[in-house]
C-alpha cells in the first residue's frame, strides 16, 4: 500500500470536516472546549459506549464542576460516580491525575499535549484527543474507530494490533492534522466520527462515505476483511458461591475488595470460587470453610436466591448468591477486620487497608450508597427489589 500524498490527505480532511459539518451527532462533551470535561468523556468512553456514558458524564460534572473539586472528593464517591461503568482503575487513576494537576499548580489544566501525557492513566490517544479537541494542538488520534478507518483507507492487511499496523496508523493520525491547516480538533471528531457511524465494522456504509474515493480497501473489495479479524479470546468458565449474611436487623454483611484483588477497593458480598468443585453442596461447604478460615466464624447457608453472570476481560463469571447467617456477634479477634465504625464519614481508603480485610454490616437502602463492584449492585438492586 502506498502512502497518501500531502494532496490526498487533504482532500480526505476536506471531506471529512465537511462531511462532519452536516452529520454530527450532538454529543455533549462536544459543545465544550474545556479540556477538563473532554478528559473526563475520554476517560468514560474507554470501552464503554456513547449511549452508556452519557448520563454519567452528566451526572459527574454536576458533582465535579472542575478539576479542584474532583481532586478535593474522597475517593469513594468518585467509585460511587463511576458504579456501572466498569473498569474501575480509570476512575481510580482519574482521581489521582486531578491531585497531580493541582499539587503541582497545572490547574485548571496541563497546558499541552507533553504535560497532559504525564498525567496517570493518560495514554497517547487520550493525551491527544484532548490536546487537540480543547486546543488544537496537531496531534493525530488512532482509538478503535478511527483505527478501522485508516486501515481500510490504507489498505492494512496485518492485524492491527502488529507493532507495524501502528506504527503505519499513527503515522497516518499525524500526517493527516499536519496536512490540514485548519482547526484539528474538528478534523479528529470528524474522523472518529466517520469510523464510529459509517466505517462501521460490519457491513460498512460505504455508499455514504464522503471518502469512499479514497479508500483502498474498498477499490479493491476488501473492506469486509480489513481489518483482519484478531484471533479469538479465549473465554474461561468461572464459577462462584455469593454469601448474602444477614443480621436480626436486616443488614448485609459486605466486604471490602483488597489490592490484590480485581475492581480493589469495591465493596462487595462475600464471594468464593468454586469453579472446580463438581456438586453444590461441596461448593457451599467450600465458601463456608473460606469464610471461617478468614474471619473465624462458620456461616449457616439457606437457600439460593439469585444469581447473576457478568463477564470481565477472557472470564464469564456466574455468581450464584445464597442467603446466609452467622450466629453470634464477629468478635474482636474477626471484629479487627470490621471497616470505619463511622461509615457515612468513610475516609477514602489508604493503601495500607486495601491490603488488609474489612467487613462492615449495611442495611439495604445503604447499599445504595456504597460504591459496590457491578455485580455485586446488581444482586444489591434484587434485595431491593426482593426484601427476602
Ligand atoms: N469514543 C472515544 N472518544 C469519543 C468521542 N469523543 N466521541 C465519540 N465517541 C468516542
Amino acid at each position: 500500500m502506498r502512502k497518501p500524498q500531502q494532496a490526498q490527505l487533504q482532500a480526505i480532511a476536506k471531506h471529512a470536516v465537511a462531511w462532519f459539518a452536516k452529520y454530527r451527532r450532538d454529543l455533549p462533551w462536544r459543545n465544550t472546549r474545556d479540556p477538563y470535561r473532554i478528559w473526563i468523556s475520554e476517560c468514560m468512553l474507554q470501552q464503554t459506549q456513547v449511549a452508556t456514558v452519557i448520563p454519567y458524564y452528566e451526572r459527574f460534572l454536576i458533582r465535579f464542576p472542575d478539576i479542584q473539586s474532583l481532586a478535593a472528593a474522597n475517593l469513594d464517591e468518585v467509585y460511587q460516580l463511576w458504579a456501572g461503568l466498569g473498569y474501575y482503575r480509570r476512575a481510580r487513576q482519574l482521581h489521582a491525575a486531578a491531585c497531580k494537576v493541582v499539587e503541582s499548580g497545572q490547574s485548571p489544566f496541563p497546558l499541552d499535549r507533553d504535560a497532559i501525557a504525564q498525567l496517570p492513566g493518560i495514554g497517547r490517544y487520550t493525551a491527544n484527543a484532548v490536546a487537540s479537541f480543547a486546543y488544537d494542538q496537531r496531534c493525530g488520534i488512532v482509538e478503535a474507530n478511527t483505527q478501522r478507518l485508516y486501515a481500510r483507507l490504507l489498505r492494512c492487511k496485518t492485524p492491527l494490533n502488529a507493532s507495524s499496523s501502528q506504527k503505519q496508523l499513527w503515522d497516518f493520525a499525524d500526517a493527516i492534522v499536519l496536512a490540514w491547516p485548519l482547526a484539528t480538533g474538528q478534523l479528529n471528531q470528524a474522523l472518529m466520527e466517520i469510523g464510529s457511524q459509517v466505517c462501521k465494522p460490519k457491513s460498512p456504509s460505504c455508499g455514504q462515505c464522503p471518502l469512499q474515493k479514497h479508500c483502498l480497501a474498498y477499490q479493491h473489495s476488501e473492506t469486509d476483511t480489513i481489518p483482519a479479524a484478531l484471533p479469538k479470546k479465549q473465554i474461561t468458565e468461572l464459577k462462584e458461591v455469593g454469601l448474602l449474611i444477614h443480621d436480626s436487623k436486616g443488614r448485609w454483611l459486605l466486604r471490602r475488595r483488597l489490592k490484590s484483588e480485581r475492581w480493589a477497593g469495591l465493596w462487595d458480598f462475600p464471594r468464593y470460587d468454586c469453579t472446580d468443585i463438581p456438586n453444590e453442596g461441596l461448593a457451599l461447604d467450600r465458601a463456608a470453610d473460606a469464610f471461617l478460615n478468614l474471619y473465624s466464624k462458620r456461616p449457616r447457608i439457606a437457600q439460593e436466591c439469585v444469581s447473576v453472570k457478568h463477564s470481565v476481560t477472557r472470564y464469564r463469571i456466574l455468581l450464584r448468591c445464597y442467603l446466609a447467617q452467622i450466629d453470634g456477634k464477629l468478635t474482636t479477634s474477626n471484629k479487627s477486620a470490621l471497616a470505619n465504625p463511622d461509615k457515612n464519614n468513610a475516609l477514602e481508603p489508604s493503601q495500607e487497608q486495601l491490603s488488609q480485610e474489612q467487613l462492615d454490616w449495611y442495611t439495604t437502602d445503604e447499599l445504595d450508597q456504597l460504591a459496590l463492584s457491578s455485580s455485586a449492585r446488581r444482586v444489591a438492586d434484587w434485595l431491593k427489589k426482593h426484601r427476602p
